[in-house]
């Protein structure tokens, strides 16, 4: 499903959420719905509640998402919110952000991936996926064996296959442009088979046909779509907010 994400869209296939009385008329929990109002209020975010609510169903029913839109448009203030809301709903969250300089180090996107998941994780891998992922990472030297390539996506696989095992867990992968090419194939690999209601995958992108493409080919489905629009009234309703009114203080 695609969704044009700009200020007057609304979620596809959803009805309007034009106020909250409507939302407790129609029958759907509207505490979410709420809380996370409450939580984009608390982080600054302002509109963005058509994508808002997509995000929230797949950390809530599983599946993936993938956020689209220029530099600037908003793509990581909403992925913000969507950890925090992860968080409070009881999900582990694995939460990966390269810069534009991890693009060209292989396996930066999974140290960091890595780094968040516990020991006894990483302990129960089988041994020579251990190994291989230890040596990727740089935690061990190589021992001059011959690693087989398929042992570091099948370790990547193993480790989210336990985490969502034990509780449920959302993936959070921002700025995926930047994702060097080692962690995209090893997370291509492993997102292929897993069960996506049990990990949900939030992915975000500045537009780049190519960026990321065989990750976000795999995605699990329910695969959304969203396109940010620019929100041309941000920028004037945020310093108003902030005690200014626009072009100077309010008196
Ligand atoms: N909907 C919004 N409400 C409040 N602030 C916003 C909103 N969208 C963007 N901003 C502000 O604009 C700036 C850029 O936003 P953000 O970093 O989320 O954009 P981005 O899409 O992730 O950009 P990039 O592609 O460069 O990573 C931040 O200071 C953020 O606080
Ligand atoms: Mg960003």
């Amino acid at each position: 499903m695609t969704v044009g994400m700009g200020p007057l869209s609304r979620q596809a296939g959803k009805p309007s959420t034009g106020s909250l009385a409507t939302l407790d008329l129609r029958g759907r929990v509207p505490q979410n719905d709420l809380m996370d109002d409450e939580l984009a209020a608390a982080y600054g975010l302002y509109g963005r509640e058509d994508a808002l609510g997509v995000l929230s169903d797949v950390v809530d029913d599983g599946g993936s998402a993938v956020v689209i839109g220029e530099p600037g448009l908003g793509k990581s203030s909403l992925l913000k919110v969507v950890d925090q809301l992860a968080q409070r709903r009881g999900r582990r969250v694995l939460s990966v952000g390269p810069t534009q300089f991890d693009r060209g180090l292989p396996f930066a996107g999974l140290a960091e991936l890595v780094s968040q998941c516990p020991d006894s994780a990483f302990d129960r891998l089988p041994v020579p996926q251990r190994r291989a992922l230890s040596v990727a990472l740089q935690r061990a030297d190589p021992d001059g064996d011959d690693v087989d390539a398929l042992a570091v996506p099948l370790a990547v696989r193993g480790l989210l296959t336990q985490l969502y095992g034990a509780e449920p867990v959302t993936l959070i992968l921002d700025d995926a442009q930047w994702l060097d090419q080692a962690s995209l194939a090893s997370l291509a690999f492993a997102l292929r088979t897993i069960d996506p209601r049990r990990l949900s995958v939030v992915l975000a992108s500045r537009p780049d046909p190519g960026a990321a493409a065989e990750l976000i080919r795999v995605l699990a489905e329910p695969r959304h779509e969203l396109e940010l629009k620019p929100l041309p009234d941000w920028r004037s309703a945020s310093c108003c907010a902030s005690g200014w009114a626009c072009g100077g203080p309010r008196r």
